[in-house]
């Protein structure tokens, strides 16, 4: 449907990693906002054989995909880039390459068909993305776990946010995905241990959960990598049912860590916001994807008091239509950029909590594997 004269309309752009997306998103006065296209083109393949995102292929796919993405984001939302408001693109973090990519294409559109531009942050796409399924309130908190970062940040408003934990070394998506490797499961690396752990002991591997019970609310998930390259490596050759069994346990793993690190900022959220009537912890990232890990955050959050949202996987992982909601959200903010955008440089690190001491996987996005 075309968007008629009293809405905004915004084109996002998504190219920080190893997605190439663009979306038509509008919002509608007193209505709820509307997805009129969310197109993404995964370049899984080519990154397979090497398993893992490698950034050189990655920067040449989006150079290769991202016009014709972008013209399909138009047609199916039956909208000509005169229609558009302003153009939404990710300006970091990410891979320098790919950003390169959707900033220069954006800036291109902006200059030719005269419309604004808006430099994203792809943090706060994801961290408004909740909000394009369910009003919810401000203040919340997100849990962000992905390939590239693992999070917790208090979001209080369009670019304002309060990093409270995140991890210390790997991503957990990048612990999936190297555990999937080491048991020779096929990339990517969730999808592939949440399949075969179904069918594993989740008891029989007795593996650490980093951090656990500490009063920083921080995660840790290196330490865990290597009890299960250990365990691997004592009974190897592995069996299939070996395979099953160390992931499973892996998974339970991750699980009871997840249950006892977030508990720890959801107490705090209680503590620090005591007359919020309905909190509520929204989840991002590709791992939320996995079914595990939201059947225990929404007992945890339930057990608290909080209310649960996941959006569904195509809001969760990496896409143009958080890009362009997060360009909405600032448009109605009234936020403009100090920067004018059009003299933008893309940025592979850019902690969406600039005060926050810097920590190794936080506001950074690298190579996944
Ligand atoms: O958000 P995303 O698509 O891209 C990044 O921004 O990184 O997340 C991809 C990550 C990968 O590490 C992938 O292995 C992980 O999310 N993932 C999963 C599952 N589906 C995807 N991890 C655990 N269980 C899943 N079902
Ligand atoms: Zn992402």
């Amino acid at each position: 449907m075309r968007p008629d004269h009293a809405d905004i309309c915004v084109l996002g752009i998504e190219t920080s990693c190893d997605e190439t997306a663009a979306a038509v998103v509008v919002a509608q006065p007193g209505r709820p906002p509307r997805i009129c296209s969310n197109v993404v083109l995964s370049q899984i393949a080519e990154h397979a054989a090497f398993g893992g995102v490698v950034p050189e292929i990655a920067a040449r796919a989006h150079v290769e995909g991202l016009d014709g993405v972008i013209e399909a984001a138009l047609a199916q939302a039956e909208t000509r880039l005169s229609d558009v408001d302003a153009i939404a693109v990710t300006a970091g973090p990410g891979l320098i390459g790919g950003l390169l990519v959707g900033l220069m294409t954006a800036k291109a559109l902006a200059a030719a068909a005269s419309k604004p531009l808006i430099a994203i942050n792809h943090l706060e796409g994801h961290a408004l993305s909740a909000r394009l399924m369910a009003p919810v309130a401000f203040p919340y908190l997100m849990l962000l776990v992905s390939g590239g970062h693992t999070q917790i940040v208090l979001v209080k408003g369009p670019g304002s946010y309060e990093r409270w934990a995140s991890t210390i070394d790997d991503a957990l998506g990048e612990a999936f995905d190297k555990t999937a490797k080491l048991l020779g499961l096929p990339y990517p690396g969730g999808p592939s241990v949440e399949r075969v752990a179904a069918s594993g002991d989740p008891g029989r591997f007795d593996l650490p959960r980093p951090l656990k019970g500490e009063a920083r609310p921080d995660f840790s998930f290196s330490g865990l990598k290597t009890a299960v390259r250990q365990a691997a490596g004592a009974i190897a050759p592995l069996s299939q049912q070996d395979v099953a069994d160390i992931a499973a346990s892996f998974q339970r793993a991750i699980v009871e860590t997840l249950e006892d690190r977030v508990a720890r900022s959801l107490l705090r959220f209680r503590a620090d916001f005591a007359d919020a009537a309905a909190p509520v912890l929204v989840v991002a990232g590709g791992v939320a994807a996995n079914r595990a890990i939201r059947t225990a955050l929404e007992r945890l959050c339930g057990d608290h008091g909080f209310g649960f949202l996941a959006p569904p996987a195509e809001l969760c992982t990496d896409n143009a239509a958080m890009i362009a909601w997060a360009g909405i959200e600032r448009l109605r903010a009234g936020l403009l950029a100090q920067e004018d955008p059009m003299t933008q440089a893309p940025r592979s690190r850019w902690p969406l909590d600039m005060s926050a001491a810097p920590l190794i996987g936080a506001g950074k996005r690298g190579a996944k594997a």
